[in-house]
């Protein structure tokens, strides 16, 4: 039985806040989440109880720092059904692409090689490896989206060449929550000696995820947006492509030797990629975070999120005044205008109700042309989202054209 109650009383946040004098309604969970207690009190267990850095010291503190961290990463390795030693803590998605592109993309990739995206990625997964074409002379390539905005392996297939060096996708996309079939787009990628990557940042936190039966070669997610701590996230990557892929940064606790002469010597994955001292706060809040939400069991948080969406769903489209864009996605995100009002007007007027929604273009830029609209609301749900929520959202869609006038007024 799924205790929303009880769940939401885990969430400081969700405990009698007010915006603009309204109870306040969170509906921009894909942005960012709230934080359960039991986050919030590992990370200041580790400042009051345990304060040391990580990796570097032989007394009694840092080992306990040392063991507390190594259970991290394996807490991390579990939730995705990956090794430990695939575990890289990075500080969130953008970071992890990044590593990706500059560390393996900018060293293998080459004039007349082609690097395969879609319209629909975060700016995350795009400019980093615009880069790397730009450094290497590799090309970027789009895979066409269907008339609803999905990537299709038979899309895929229709546009990979032998010159496909790496595929980047999200597996569930930022603006309109369609889920991508992973597991199929790695085996023909894979088919064609290219590697794929790939950006949880939307899907980890709502979806069971492995690693080892999707056979991605890379994925990259956030703490923030899984109920963790901000400034900390994930890099996964099957272990021989760790090996080969080069460091983003260099620094202490990630070097085995080095002499006058320049001579370094890198430690193995994931240590090579962690240099400087790690964000340990962030680390444990993020075990504390997967800890949580492997508690409740993340099928029946996506079991929750369908409910309330198909709600949502519902609801909207009985109202003449709301435009959707995503009617049939999987994830817990809705992507809608409301006619003839500029999304940004309207989020500040569901502002004035309590109702915080994302508005704009959600750093999926090049995904406008294809939607032809110049910016939209996005009202995205999390495991705590109530029938409520969903209720002040649609009484707040209600107003629609006439907004302005009930706004000013
Ligand atoms: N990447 C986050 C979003 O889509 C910030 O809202």
């Amino acid at each position: 039985m799924y205790d929303l109650k009880k769940i939401r009383s885990d969430f400081p946040m969700l405990n009698g806040k007010v915006m603009q004098g309204h109870p306040l309604v969170y509906l921009d969970n894909a942005a960012t989440t709230f934080k359960p207690k039991v986050v919030l009190n590992a990370i200041e267990a580790y400042y009051n109880d345990y304060t040391a850095n990580a990796h570097r010291g032989d007394y009694d503190l840092t080992h306990t720092v040392d063991v507390k961290f190594d259970e991290a990463r394996e807490t991390v390795a579990d939730f995705i059904h990956a090794e430990k030693e695939e575990i890289v803590f990075t500080s969130g998605t953008s970071m992890s692409l990044n590593m990706v592109a500059y560390g393996y993309g900018a060293k293998y990739l080459k004039k007349g090689d082609e690097i395969l995206l879609t319209q629909a990625e975060h700016a995350s997964n795009v400019l980093p490896w615009f880069k790397v074409a730009e450094m290497t002379g590799a090309k970027i390539g789009y895979i066409p989206l269907d008339k609803e905005g999905r990537l299709t392996v038979e899309s895929l297939k229709k546009t990979i060449t032998a010159k496909t060096k790496v595929v980047a996708v999200a597996h569930v996309t930022n603006v309109l929550g369609f889920t991508v079939d992973i597991k199929a787009l790695a085996k023909v990628v894979h088919e064609f000696g290219a590697i794929i990557v790939v950006d949880g940042a939307q899907s980890v936190p709502h979806l069971k995820t492995d690693v080892k039966d999707l056979d991605c070669d890379f994925l990259a997610f956030s703490g923030h947006k899984m109920c963790g701590p901000t400034g900390i996230g994930v890099l996964y990557g099957k272990y021989a492509l760790l090996q080969k892929t080069d460091p983003f940064m260099t620094g202490g606790g990630m070097n085995a030797r080095f002499d006058m002469c320049g001579e370094v010597s890198y430690l193995q994955p994931p240590f090579k990629f962690e240099a400087g001292t790690q964000n340990i706060e962030g680390v444990l809040g993020l075990a504390a975070a997967i800890k949580y939400l492997q508690g409740i069991g993340l099928d029946a948080v996506a079991a929750h999120e369908h409910e309330l969406r198909a709600y949502a769903i519902s609801e909207m489209k009985k109202l003449d005044n709301v435009i959707l864009y995503n009617e049939k996605a999987e994830a817990g995100i809705i992507t809608f205008n409301l006619k003839g009002v500029f999304g940004q007007d309207a989020a500040t007027y569901f502002n004035s109700r309590g109702v915080a929604v994302r508005s704009g273009n959600h750093c999926a830029k090049i995904l406008l042309t294809f939607l032809n609209t110049s910016n939209t609301l996005r009202a995205s749900l999390y495991l705590y989202t109530s029938k409520e929520d969903v209720d002040a959202l649609i009484e707040a869609c209600k107003k629609g054209g006439d907004f302005l006038d009930a706004y000013f007024n």
